[in-house]
């Protein structure tokens, strides 16, 4: 009888340690990407020459001649075609701007998609 008194005491303690540890759950409020081209942007380091928010401050346009362009301009973004700005990625631009033509048709897409959503209101 003292044995199983002693048993279901440490079964409650067990019980209570696993709900006070459920509560220590770290929630992150990091947005996640909201579409395939943000998380292209970001996975592939765009960012570190165009800001996450495209306006051309990453760390590494400090070094850069001619500077990244700003994204989130509706002037930049209204004076430059999708081919444009295709072309671009896909071969680079024979300036700090690397060529990336392992990407499909399609990524190129979202990614040009994303980047036109830089600028408010978009410009396309
Ligand atoms: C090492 C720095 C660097 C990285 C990384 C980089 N870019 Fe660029 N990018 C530039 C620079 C500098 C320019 C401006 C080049 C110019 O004007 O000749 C540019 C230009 C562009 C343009 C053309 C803009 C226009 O107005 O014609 C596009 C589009 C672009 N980048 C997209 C991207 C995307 C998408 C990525 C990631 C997949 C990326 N870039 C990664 C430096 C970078």
């Amino acid at each position: 009888m003292k044995k199983s008194f002693a048993c279901m005491a440490i079964m409650f303690f067990l019980a209570a340690c696993n709900s006070s540890s459920q509560r220590d759950i770290v929630v992150h409020s990091e947005p996640l990407p909201e579409s395939e081209g943000e998380l292209l942007y970001l996975d592939m380091k765009c960012p570190t020459c165009h800001g996450y928010q495209g306006s051309g401050d990453g760390f590494l346009s400090a070094g850069l001649e001619p500077k990244p362009a700003d994204f989130s301009s509706v002037e930049t973004m209204g004076s430059v075609s999708d081919a444009q700005l295709k072309s671009a990625i896909r071969n680079g631009k024979n300036t700090g701007m690397p060529a990336y033509p392992q990407f499909t048709d399609r990524q190129i897409d979202e990614l040009v998609r994303h980047i036109r959503s830089l600028s408010q209101p978009p410009v396309n």
